[in-house]
């Protein structure tokens, strides 16, 4: 279980930082964007709940297509809501949240919509069963096992504890959806790699994301040993999950 507390600092400190270095965190939100609309061509929601919204990529690209829509954002973190507010403040249709999604209560929306924030909940499936009964469609990506393989054995490699969490499964996940029932449903998985110069550089990142607050932070021990290791090029997965569930 991730701390939240651990996730409000972190992604707090990233409010600056979090354009610079989010490039795929910005083309998966264009990806579950453009699945949403290919999937149901035809919805207009009224209501609009973006969870863990950060920057605000989600709003962004739904605005210009739903202007008239009413917007809930949603984050953990004060400073980025704070930092979306200031974005939308001449628009009347838009509400902030500055609450913990799993614990907040949210009125029913026709989309629910949450781009690279699941990752973050544990457990996760049923959280995901309430915001889709919260919903007429409920449009997410996550992170899937695979992801972040390759830090795992930078770590086996030199006898220390992974310090991956552990991602669902593709497999499992969609079986847990498809029983949800859904009138109509779209899952895609899409695999990314970053290049990054050396290990201390994918550190920087991952610090600039505000992604260090997962448990793939590490000791003071295990720093000391990953930054005193000869340093070169590290290409870490991405394995992203898409899904767009529509209610009966
Ligand atoms: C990787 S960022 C993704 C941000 C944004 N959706 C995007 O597309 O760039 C994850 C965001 O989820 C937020 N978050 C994590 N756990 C949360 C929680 N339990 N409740 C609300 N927001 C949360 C973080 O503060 C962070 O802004």
């Amino acid at each position: 279980m991730i701390c939240p507390n651990r996730i409000k600092h972190c992604f707090s400190q990233a409010t600056r930082s979090y354009n610079e270095v989010a490039l795929l965190q910005q083309r998966s939100a264009e990806i579950l964007v453009d699945l949403l609309f290919r999937t149901l061509p035809a919805f207009y929601p009224q209501t609009i709940l973006d969870l863990g919204t950060g920057t605000g990529y989600i709003p962004e690209l739904l605005w210009p297509y739903f202007p008239k829509s009413h917007y809930t954002l949603n984050d953990i973190s004060e400073t980025m809501i704070t930092n979306v507010k200031k974005q939308y403040k001449h628009q009347l249709q838009f509400n902030f949240s500055c609450e913990d999604m799993v614990t907040a209560n949210f009125n029913r929306h026709d989309l629910i919509i949450s781009n690279l924030a699941f990752q973050w909940l544990d457990p996760l499936h049923p959280f995901i069963q309430k915001q889709f009964l919260n919903s007429q469609c409920l449009a997410f990506s996550g992170l899937l096992s695979g992801t972040f393989s390759e830090w795992g054995t930078v770590f086996k490699e030199q006898g220390l504890k992974s310090p991956l969490r552990s991602y669902p499964r593709e497999t499992d996940l969609k079986a847990k959806l498809r029983r949800l029932n859904p009138k109509k449903f779209h899952f895609e998985t899409r695999k990314f790699q970053l290049e990054f110069q050396s290990i201390l550089s994918f550190m920087q990142y991952l610090k600039q994301l505000g992604a260090q607050s997962s448990p793939e932070i590490f000791t003071l021990a295990q720093l000391r040993t990953l930054i005193e290791l000869p340093q070169k090029p590290l290409s870490i997965s991405y394995h992203i999950f898409y899904a767009i569930l529509e209610r009966a």
